[in-house]
């Protein structure tokens, strides 16, 4: 082995708004309050990662690599590079599951940050997203980047292509913050992808394909009135609000209180608005108090919207 090669990372990996409602699939922010965490150590069989222990707020978890976002993250890098050693892992999940707060590419993202360190020669961050995108699928059953990407890169991020991804982080306006209201109950993503529509009206198209036009043309021209026209998603949100009791009274009590736009953050049940910094606590205490008055308690963070992304924490990265 040569020198400096290290022998085990640590990388701790944002949660992430994903969708941002205008931009299903493919735009999604971080969410700095929470992450998860993954140790990657090295060990002698080649290509073998097996996941050692899972702690924190979830544990209940697939131990088998193939079965489990981190492992499989960390098969696609081992695979593809043809690693010369194998991989144990441990994961302290900071993320609820079935939040709709992207835990399950927070894991994936962390694990592949971490294993890319002990490489000889680490990689570009655009093949990281690759592998992890791999690791998302094993939780979601389908491929999708709106939570890996500002996992991984950090802020509001679009990306562009699946087989050939390309990312662009958006700026945010000045002092626009996240209101994210997560009431305790969990929604199997899955689930929430099988309910969608496979087939949608053209006229719905057009309408949305405006609305994420105008909403990222309003984060370059740090236009808020266009946000806030822009900020409306026609064609997932009506199909999953049923999924989530009291959304709409949820997102008309951020509406009346100044939000520039809320929605439901990934496949839910988290809900998220956006606001200019002098609002959020109002709209974060409005949004609580309508999931209370059906029965649901709740998390809620304000956070800032251009965080940073993965990174090793280990103090030696
Ligand atoms: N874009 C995804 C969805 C995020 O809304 O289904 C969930 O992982």
């Amino acid at each position: 082995m040569s020198e400096g090669v290290r022998e085990r990372a640590t990388a701790f990996a944002p949660a992430t708004v994903g969708n941002v409602g205008i931009g299903f699939d493919i735009l999604g922010h971080t969410v700095e309050a929470l992450g998860d965490r993954v140790t990657v150590v090295r060990t002698p069989e080649r290509g073998v990662v097996r996941i050692r222990e899972i702690t924190g707020t979830v544990t209940d978890l697939p131990l088998e690599a193939e079965r489990n976002t981190a492992g499989q993250a960390l098969l696609s890098l081992a695979r593809a590079q043809r690693i010369q050693f194998g991989m144990d892992v441990s994961i302290e999940k900071g993320i609820p599951l079935g939040s709709g707060l992207g835990g399950s590419a927070a894991s994936a993202v962390a694990a592949v940050v971490a294993g890319n360190a002990l490489l000889e020669t680490p990689l570009p961050k655009l093949q990281l997203l690759k592998f992890a995108m791999q690791g998302e699928a094993v939780a979601s059953g389908s491929v999708h980047v709106d939570n890996i990407a500002p996992s991984l890169y950090g802020g509001l991020v679009l990306t562009v292509g699946i087989d050939h991804p390309r990312t662009k982080r958006i700026p945010v306006p000045n002092g626009v913050r996240c209101v994210v209201v997560h009431p305790h109950m969990y929604l199997s993503t899955r689930e929430a992808r099988r309910i969608l529509k496979k087939q949608i009206d053209l006229a719905d198209v057009v309408w949305q394909c405006a609305n994420l036009a105008g909403f990222i043309t309003a984060c370059y021209s740090d236009d808020l009135d266009m946000m806030r026209d822009a900020f409306e998603d026609v064609l997932i949100e009506p199909q999953r609000q049923a999924l989530i009791p009291g959304f709409k009274s949820v997102k008309q009590a951020a509406m009346s209180n100044g939000a520039l736009g809320c929605s439901i953050s990934g496949a839910g049940p988290t809900v998220f608005a956006w606001a200019e910094a002098p609002y959020a606590d109002g709209i974060r205490a409005a949004m609580v108090a309508a999931f209370q008055e059906h029965g649901l308690e709740s998390d809620h963070w304000v956070s800032a919207i251009e965080g940073e992304g993965a990174r090793l924490v280990d103090g030696s990265g």
